[in-house]
C-alpha cells in the first residue's frame, strides 16, 4: 500500500454502464498495453452479456473512475480481458478491491475457473494476482512485443472460483 501525505480518494465499486465506455478507453490507454481499445470497442464489450465489468469510482462522484476490471464468461470458465487503474491512482488498493468484488460476482454467475495472461515483467500485476489466489498455469513464449521491439513471455495464471 502506498504511503502518502495526501488522503486516499474514497472509492466505491459498481458495475459498468454503457456510458462509461469513453473513460474506460482512456484508462486502458494509460495501461501500457501494446494495442489501445477505442471507446466504440468498449461500448461493444459493455453491451455483450457474457462480459462482466467492475468499476472503482469516486464514492461521491460515480462518473469519476479510478479503474476497472473486465472478464468474458464462456460456459463455466472466464478470462480477464483487461484490468487497469488510472496511473495517478495506482498503489492505493483499488486493483485488489476490484478483484475482491469481481471474483465472487463471476462465481455467482457460475464460473468455476478464471484465467488471465500477464507479461512476465509486469511485477505489480503479478503481485496483485498472486495475492488474490492466482497460480501459474503455463507460459506462452515470446507472446508480447514490447514498445522497444523486444519479445516477452506471457504467464498464464488461473484461479479456481468454485470455493468462493
Ligand atoms: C496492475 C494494476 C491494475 C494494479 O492496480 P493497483 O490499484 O495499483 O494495485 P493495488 O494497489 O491494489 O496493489 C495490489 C497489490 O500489488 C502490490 N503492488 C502494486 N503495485 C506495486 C508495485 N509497483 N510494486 C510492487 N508491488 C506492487 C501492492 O502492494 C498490493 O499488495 P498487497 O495486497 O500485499 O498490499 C495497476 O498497476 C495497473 O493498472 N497497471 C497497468 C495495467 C496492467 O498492467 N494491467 C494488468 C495487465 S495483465
Amino acid at each position: 500500500m502506498r504511503l502518502s501525505i495526501f488522503p486516499t480518494p474514497k472509492a466505491a465499486l459498481r458495475p459498468a454502464k454503457l456510458d462509461d465506455a469513453a473513460e474506460l478507453s482512456t484508462i486502458h490507454s494509460e495501461g501500457g498495453f501494446s494495442g489501445s481499445w477505442s471507446a466504440g470497442e468498449f461500448e461493444s464489450l459493455l453491451a455483450d452479456r457474457a462480459v462482466i465489468t467492475e468499476i472503482a469510482c469516486h464514492s461521491r462522484s460515480p462518473a469519476k473512475l479510478f479503474g476497472f476490471v473486465m472478464s468474458r464468461i464462456a460456459a463455466d470458465e472466464a478470462e480477464i480481458l483487461t484490468i487497469a487503474v488510472r496511473r495517478t491512482n495506482r498503489g492505493y488498493g483499488y486493483g485488489r478491491r476490484l478483484l475482491d468484488t469481481h471474483l465472487p460476482r463471476l462465481a455467482a454467475s457460475g464460473v468455476k475457473m478464471l484465467y488471465l495472461e500477464v507479461e512476465e515483467d509486469n511485477k505489480p500485476a503479478i503481485i496483485l494476482y498472486e495475492n488474490t489466489g492466482f497460480i501459474v498455469a503455463g507460459i506462452r513464449k515470446a507472446y508480447y512485443r514490447k514498445p522497444d521491439g523486444r519479445l516477452a513471455n506471457a504467464i498464464i495464471m488461473k484461479r479456481e472460483l468454485a470455493n468462493l
